[in-house]
């Protein structure tokens, strides 16, 4: 009988990197679309950066990650810090192939929901065992695009110098 290898198939970045790739952004944003715009806005394809996103509907295709990346997420806890992580990243995190190539969490939320807020961070970096790195509010400041936009390329491009010096 011949066995069938589980060969899950890399998914395609929604935006590439314009030139060799040095890693990645995995977001996820809802209907009201805030952290696509924040995305957006930092712009990290043109630091060859390649950029996911996790499907928001389950009759989407799934999404499968096989490069380091930092993961970019919104709370959706309503205020309850144990259920902050939105069901669409908790199903994306569940893959372990996924969860092996996670570096790092930026999360994002709104001031209103007091000791909730952005409290997803804080959720998947005790998970996953790795660094909260930073939260902004709603789209973020002009300050948070400028910090992100070049923290998260610094970060990947000395992760992946030490990645291959191991
Ligand atoms: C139903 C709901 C629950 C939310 N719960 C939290 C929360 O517990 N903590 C927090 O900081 N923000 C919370 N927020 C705010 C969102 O994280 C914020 O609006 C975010 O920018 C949404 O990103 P998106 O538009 O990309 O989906 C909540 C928003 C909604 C609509």
């Amino acid at each position: 009988m011949c066995e069938q290898e589980n060969i899950t198939q890399q998914s395609e970045p929604e935006s590439s990197a314009q030139g060799e790739s040095i890693g990645a952004v995995v977001y996820f944003s809802s209907v009201s679309e805030n952290t696509l715009r924040f995305v957006q806005n930092c712009d990290f394809p043109s630091n060859n950066v390649n950029v996911y996103r996790i499907p928001l509907r389950p009759k989407e295709p799934e999404l499968n990650v096989r490069e380091p990346y930092v993961l970019i997420v919104p709370t959706y806890g309503g205020g309850n810090i144990a259920k902050a992580i939105p069901m669409q990243v908790r199903k994306f995190l569940n893959n372990r192939e996924n969860r092996s190539f996670i570096r790092g969490v930026i999360s994002s939320g709104n001031t209103n929901f007091g000791e909730a807020y952005c409290a997803a961070g804080d959720q998947i970096a005790g998970k996953c065992g790795i660094p909260n790195m930073y939260s902004f509010e709603l789209t973020g400041t002009a300050e948070d695009i400028e910090k992100v936009a070049q923290g998260i390329p610094r970060f990947l491009k000395q992760l992946k110098e030490t990645e291959e010096t191991k």
